[in-house]
């Protein structure tokens, strides 16, 4: 239990907490980032499916380097910083927001908790052996992005042009604030969990998630981030993200 406490304290440093509480309630199963923590060490979580699973829309090549590569840096770099850096209390805001304005070393632990978050959240929202048939939302989310945004179509459309006109790396995501679903991006590793002074929104509940940085798709797609995000959709894990909704309310 140490082990939890130590890692609530390290995501809560950072407004982080929602995402363990989130996922540990079993609406998504990153609870590996916990299951698997020893000590004070973070621990780059399995894929659950293989790499070539998310194949033609994501290719294995990149599902590769990106797990292996860019979300274990994130991992190692996190446990290469020493533990009392992550050592001050949740509750003490002004001491938490002296750290992730001025202090350089919050910043480095910002952008790979954040990276190590993210890529946590992007790999569980991912479905793989994809179908032909249409993948889409199940009924009450489904409806709920209708009541917001007209049609689903719609919804998809604004999503789309607002993950691909967002500038330079970064993510955009679906999230619900308080009973509206909005769509929004924040940049480098920065998410929604995070406080609205650092990523720009804010929200504890968050059910889509799309990686928009160049490694995620330069392989495949190399410049064309909106063929990546047009292909993207067909691998949307509607079920996980249902889950997440319901969870919201
Ligand atoms: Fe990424």
């Amino acid at each position: 239990m140490n082990d939890r406490r130590d890692f609530f304290k390290k995501l809560g440093i950072l407004g982080l907490t929602s995402v363990v509480t989130k996922l540990n309630s079993q609406t998504i199963s990153v609870e590996n980032i916990l299951d698997k923590i020893s000590g004070n060490s973070f621990v780059l979580p399995q894929l659950p499916y293989a790499y070539n699973a998310l194949e033609p829309f994501i290719d294995e090549e990149t599902m590769r380097i990106h797990h292996l590569k860019h979300h274990k840096a994130y991992v190692d770099k996190l446990n290469s910083i020493s533990s009392t850096k992550f050592n001050f209390e949740i509750s003490d805001q002004a001491k938490c927001n002296e750290l992730k304005l001025s202090n350089a070393e919050s910043t480095i632990i910002k952008n790979n908790l954040g990276g190590h978050v993210n890529h946590s959240l992007f790999w569980e929202l991912l479905k793989p052996n994809p179908k032909a048939d249409i993948n889409q939302p199940n009924a009450k989310l489904l409806d709920a992005i209708t009541k917001q945004f007209g049609t689903y179509e719609s919804f998809k459309k604004q999503f789309s042009e607002t993950a691909t006109k967002h500038f330079g790396s970064g993510w955009c995501w679906l999230i619900n604030e308080r009973g509206i679903l909005k769509i929004v991006t924040t940049s480098n590793q920065d998410n929604p969990y995070m406080p609205k002074e650092i990523s720009g929104c804010h929200s504890t509940s968050i059910l889509l998630a799309l990686d928009v940085w160049e490694h995620a798709y330069y392989l495949k797609y190399q410049n064309k981030r909106v063929d990546y995000i047009t292909n993207w959709w067909n691998i949307v894990n509607w079920e996980k993200s249902e889950a997440l909704y319901l969870n919201s309310l």
